[in-house]
């Protein structure tokens, strides 16, 4: 049989469009992905507020590519405590988004919930004070202003009352099973 290079050609076409149609356009209508959770809308900052400005400092200075900002649904975090699992509905403001894909220091998606500002800006200025050994480079050279608006958008990366109440109650479930 005579092999048509036209056929195979339009087969890898049609392949390819199944993956595009998969991948890109069916998760558009989405309602789960594409609205806002609750915890989602508290990251949809006021232009010009304080943890808007902190975002921006965050990416400025590369933040993200020591931190993920992203708690998946794996033994590998879910084990670390680190809070609820992220939904596609709690990025939908994070644009760019700032998930990361490095875990050289810890994953900060709801490290608001963990220190208080004192801390932070304590941390940020010279982090081995805070944490012996730490890696992490001091940010001392930015200005009080620029410090106070990064800890107010660190501050900011926490959820809603509900999901934290929701996640505690999961993970007691979890533990007393795991006792049993
Ligand atoms: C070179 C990699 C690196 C960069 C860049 C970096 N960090 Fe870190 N960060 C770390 C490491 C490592 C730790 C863990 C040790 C510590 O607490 O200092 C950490 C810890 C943290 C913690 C505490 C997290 C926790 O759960 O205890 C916060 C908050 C934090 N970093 C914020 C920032 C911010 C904001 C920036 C950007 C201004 C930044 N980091 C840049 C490596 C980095």
């Amino acid at each position: 049989m005579e092999r048509k290079p036209s056929a195979v050609l339009m087969v890898a076409l049609i392949l390819w469009m199944f993956g595009v149609a998969g991948t890109v356009i069916l998760p558009l209508f989405d309602q789960e992905i594409n609205s806002a959770t609750a915890s989602g809308e508290l990251r949809n900052y006021p232009e010009d507020s304080a943890e808007a400005k902190g975002r921006e400092i965050y990416i400025q200075n590369g933040c993200q590519t020591c931190h993920t900002q992203f708690v998946r649904a794996l033994p590998a975090d879910t084990n670390q405590n680190l809070g609820p699992v992220s939904q596609g509905g709690d990025y939908k403001y994070d644009l760019p988004h700032l998930l990361g894909s490095n875990r050289t220091g810890p994953d900060l998606m709801w490290v608001g919930l963990k220190y208080n500002e004192d801390w932070h800006r304590q941390h940020l200025i010279d982090p081995q004070s805070t944490s012996p050994g730490s890696i992490m480079p001091s940010f001392d050279y930015l200005t009080n202003k620029e410090l106070d608006d990064l800890v107010a958008y660190l501050m900011s990366l926490k959820p809603t009352e509900e999901r934290l109440a929701e996640y505690k109650k999961e993970r007691e479930e979890q533990n007393s099973m795991n006792d049993k």
